[in-house]
């Protein structure tokens, strides 16, 4: 749900405007945001131009102007990193393709963590991808290397977080804790332009998303969530749709706007499942929030727990406020998680 728009409003145009929703108010975080948005429109043009690029080959080879042809999930890693160095408003990156913390600017008063590109499987079949990201405040002093302690904040401390989907068209989507709104780019101005004001999900929806082919390696509690979501009940409006794209900025969005849960649990193959915490997780789980939703690890608020690694990995069932707190309720009924280790 959200509210109709009804004149042009460019993101540029409505972060000024909106000034006193961003946190501290002093400008830095709007420049963040432009360096973000930058990389954003030079990353939808490439995206777009996947097939035409693996033409013309893959990672490791070059193109017929000699030039080195990334992978797209690496290029647009270069991308942000480069626009948020260059703006000089960030002081370190959190990237799932770099290993360790880039440590961009040490003037720089914000933290960036990012999932570049998201759903890089679905590169190949022009299928919807996205790019997410979270920023939160530094700890440390201004003026020396960021250090991991401000890498290492929970999802609590976020001040803004967001998405970009380069679905069949390009969306980003934002919080700063204050709702969430959506921009649609418009290719023939280059502006992404509000589309979708103060958005809130449905506290209940009919979709629940998740990877069914590894059913058998989920703990007990979501096989019988699973089930629940396929039995019959008429009047609550089961059984629910499956839909499951394999981006989960797609997947995530379709629930937003629709309603919905879309789960990635822990399996007894991955115990701590396999969405990222810090880029992947909680960003996502600050938007579900500001929206009206709910984002856990099957027991805990996803943007209460304390990260001690980068890459740390977690467990998420997020989506429509009901359907988390129903599939929670099962996870609940399961002391130990799985029948083969009773
Ligand atoms: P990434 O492309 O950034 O590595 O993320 C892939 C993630 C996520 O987008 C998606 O929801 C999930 O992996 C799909 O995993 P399965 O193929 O195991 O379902
Ligand atoms: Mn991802
Ligand atoms: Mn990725």
């Amino acid at each position: 749900m959200e509210n109709k728009v009804t004149q042009l409003t460019t993101v540029h145009q409505f972060i000024l405007d909106r000034q006193n929703d961003f946190p501290y108010a002093t400008g830095e975080l709007s420049r963040l945001f432009r360096d973000i948005i930058l990389a954003a429109r030079i990353v939808n043009r490439d995206v777009n131009k996947a097939g035409l690029v693996d033409i013309l080959g893959n990672f490791g080879s070059v193109n017929v102007q000699g030039e080195e042809v990334k992978k797209l999930d690496i290029h647009a890693n270069i991308q942000f990193i480069k626009a948020l160095s260059r703006g000089g408003e960030c002081a370190a990156v959190i990237s799932e393709e770099d290993e360790e913390i880039s440590k961009v600017n040490p003037l720089g008063k914000y933290i960036v963590a990012m999932d570049p590109l998201d759903g890089s499987s679905n590169i190949d079949v022009n299928v919807s991808i996205g790019t997410i990201f979270s920023i939160y405040r530094r700890i440390s002093p201004i003026g020396v290397d960021a250090t991991l302690e401000d890498c290492l904040q929970p999802g609590s401390a976020q001040v803004a977080a967001g998405y970009i989907l380069y679905g069949s068209s390009t969306m980003l989507i934002y919080t700063t804790g204050k709702g969430v709104n959506a921009f649609t780019l418009d290719l023939s101005i280059g502006e992404f332009c509000l589309s979708h004001a103060n958005i809130t999900t449905p506290n209940m929806g009919s979709i629940y998303s998740i990877n069914e082919g590894n059913y058998k390696k989920f703990p007990d509690g979501v096989k019988k969530y699973i089930k629940y979501c396929q039995d019959e009940v008429k009047e609550e409006k089961r059984p629910y749709n499956s839909r499951y794209i394999g981006s989960f900025v797609a997947d995530f969005h379709r629930n937003l706007m629709k309603g919905g849960i879309y789960i990635y649990p822990n399996t007894s193959k991955d115990p701590n499942g396999k969405l990222r915490l810090i880029y992947e997780c909680n960003p996502m789980a600050f938007l579900i929030e500001q929206a009206g939703g709910k984002a856990s690890d099957g027991f805990r608020r996803i943007m209460d727990i304390k990260p001690t690694e980068l890459h740390q990995r977690s467990p998420v069932f997020i989506g429509s406020k009901e359907m988390v707190e129903k599939s929670e309720e099962h996870m609940a009924e399961f002391v130990t998680p799985f029948a083969d280790k009773k």
